[in-house]
C-alpha cells in the first residue's frame, strides 16, 4: 500500500485521481497540493483526502507519504522531481518530464544517482487498445516496423500556461509531441536509437509566441519512421489516433472520436462529453470510460506493480528523457527547415536495433519476390528481381 502526495489538482490531478481511488484498492492519496489553498482544499474535500496545502516542499516532506505524484504545469515538474528526490521518496512525473533534454538529463541523473523509484506516467502507451497492438506488434504481427503515426489535435489547451513559453516550455509538440513521439517509439521499439529529425512548425491561428500545429518526422538507425501529427488548432474535439506499418501487417487505432460511441441531440445532453469536445448538441462523441480509454488505469497499475515487484515500470525518466531530446531536435528542425541530429549523451541500447536486417523476400535461389498481385482476371501477376544481373521482370499464373 502506498501513501501518496498528489502534486495539481487541476485535469490531470483529477483524471489520476479518479484513477488512482478504483486503483488496486490498496494506495491513498493523502495530501494534495495547488496554487491556492481553496484550489487544494475544495479537491482534498471532494475526494476525502486528509491533508492539503499550497506548498510543494510541505507535500513532498509530508511524513507519512512515499510516493510522490507530479501533476503540475510543465516548469515546476524539475523543482518537485528533485525535491522528491531528496526526500528520498519515489516520484511518479507527467508528460512531458522536463521543457529541454538537458532539463530531462539533471532529472534523469538525480533519481538514478540517488536510486529513488521513478516512472513516467505516460498514458497513451497504456490505453487497452494500445497495450494490445503492442502485443500483437511485438509478437511479430506486423513484420517488421516501417512506419509508425500518431495524431493528437484539438482546439488548444485548457489552462493558461500552456500558451506560455516560459511556463511550457513550448507548444503543441511539447504538449503533445511528447505523447505521438513516444507512442511511435514504443511500435518501433525501443532499442532502435532514434537519429534525426525534421519539423514543420508554425503559428496560425491563435496569438501566442509558441506554435500551435507541428508535423515532424523521426528517423531511427534501423530504417522506421516515426511520424506526428499535432495541432492546437483542430476543431471538432480530440483527434486521437495511431497508424502503424510493417513489412507484413497494419494496425489502425482510433482512440476518441470514432470509438462507436455516437450520440446525436438536438437539446443538449447537460454539460461535460468528453474531454475537449467542444459543445454538446449535434452529434457526440461520448467515451464510455474516460481514465481507462485513456491509459490512466492501466499506466498507474504497472507503476506501482513494478514498484511493489522491484522492478522498472514500462515507461522511466530514461524514456522522457529520450522524448525531450527528439523535442528538442524538433524546435531545430523547425527553424532551420533540415533534418537535425538528436543529442543523445545516454544512449543506452542493447544493440538489438536491426540496422543491417534485410527485408528482402526470395522467391527462389535466382530472384527476390517484390510483389504478387490477384488481378481482376483471375491472373495472379508476380514481379521478381534478379539477385545478380537486377533485373525486374514479372510472371503471370493463370
Ligand atoms: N495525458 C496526460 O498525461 C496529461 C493530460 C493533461 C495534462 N498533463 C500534464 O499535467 C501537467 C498539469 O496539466 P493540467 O492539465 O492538469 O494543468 P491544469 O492547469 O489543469 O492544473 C495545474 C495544477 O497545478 C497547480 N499549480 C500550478 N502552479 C503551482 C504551484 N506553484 N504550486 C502548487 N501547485 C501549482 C494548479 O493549482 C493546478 O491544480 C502538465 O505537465 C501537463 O502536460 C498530462
Amino acid at each position: 500500500m502506498h501513501k501518496i502526495a498528489l502534486l495539481g489538482t487541476g485535469l490531470i490531478g483529477r483524471f489520476y485521481t479518479m484513477s488512482l481511488l478504483n486503483f488496486r484498492g490498496k494506495d491513498e492519496i493523502k495530501v494534495v497540493c495547488a496554487v491556492t489553498p481553496i484550489e487544494a482544499k475544495t479537491f482534498a474535500d471532494e475526494f476525502n483526502i486528509p491533508r492539503w496545502t499550497d506548498d510543494i516542499a510541505v507535500a513532498i516532506r509530508d511524513p507519512e507519504i512515499d510516493t510522490v505524484i507530479v501533476g503540475l504545469p510543465n516548469h515546476l515538474h524539475k523543482k518537485a522531481v528533485l525535491l522528491a528526490v531528496e526526500a528520498g521518496k519515489a516520484v511518479l512525473c507527467t508528460k512531458p518530464l522536463a521543457t529541454s533534454g538537458s532539463e530531462a538529463l539533471e532529472m534523469l541523473e538525480s533519481v538514478e544517482k540517488a536510486g529513488v523509484y521513478h516512472g513516467y506516467l505516460e498514458d497513451l502507451v497504456y490505453t487497452p487498445k494500445t497495450l494490445k497492438a503492442l502485443e500483437a506488434t511485438h509478437k511479430g504481427a506486423l513484420g517488421k516496423v516501417l512506419w509508425a503515426r500518431s495524431r493528437e489535435s484539438h482546439g488548444g489547451p485548457h489552462s493558461d500556461w500552456f500558451w506560455t513559453k516560459e511556463l511550457s516550455g513550448g507548444g503543441a509538440i511539447m504538449d503533445m509531441g511528447c505523447h505521438c513521439i513516444e507512442i511511435a517509439r514504443n511500435f518501433i521499439g525501443k532499442a532502435s536509437r532514434p537519429i534525426e529529425v525534421t519539423c514543420w512548425a508554425d503559428t496560425q491561428v491563435h496569438p501566442i509566441e509558441v506554435e500551435d500545429h507541428a508535423v515532424g518526422l523521426v528517423r531511427y538507425d534501423n530504417g522506421a519512421i516515426g511520424q506526428f501529427e499535432v495541432s492546437w488548432t483542430f476543431r471538432g474535439g480530440m483527434d486521437l489516433r495511431d497508424e502503424v506499418s510493417g513489412t507484413e501487417g497494419t494496425v489502425w487505432l482510433n482512440h476518441w472520436l470514432r470509438t462507436g460511441f455516437e450520440l446525436f441531440t438536438n437539446v443538449g445532453q447537460g454539460g461535460y462529453v468528453a474531454e475537449k469536445a467542444e459543445g454538446d448538441t449535434g452529434w457526440l462523441f461520448p467515451v464510455g470510460d474516460e481514465v481507462g480509454a485513456l491509459g490512466y488505469v492501466a499506466m498507474f497499475m504497472d507503476m506501482f506493480n513494478s514498484m511493489d515487484a522491484g522492478k522498472a515500470p514500462k515507461e522511466t525518466f530514461y524514456d522522457g528523457y529520450i522524448v525531450n531530446t527528439i523535442i528538442d531536435a524538433c524546435y531545430k528542425a523547425a527553424e532551420t527547415k533540415r533534418w537535425e541530429p538528436i543529442e543523445i549523451q545516454k544512449w543506452r541500447s542493447d544493440g538489438l536495433a536491426s540496422k543491417s536486417e534485410t527485408v528482402f523476400k526470395d522467391y527462389d535461389n535466382e530472384h527476390y519476390l517484390i510483389k504478387e498481385e490477384r488481378m481482376p482476371n483471375g491472373n495472379l501477376k508476380i514481379i521478381l528481381k534478379n539477385k545478380h544481373t537486377g533485373e525486374i521482370s514479372q510472371k503471370i499464373k493463370e
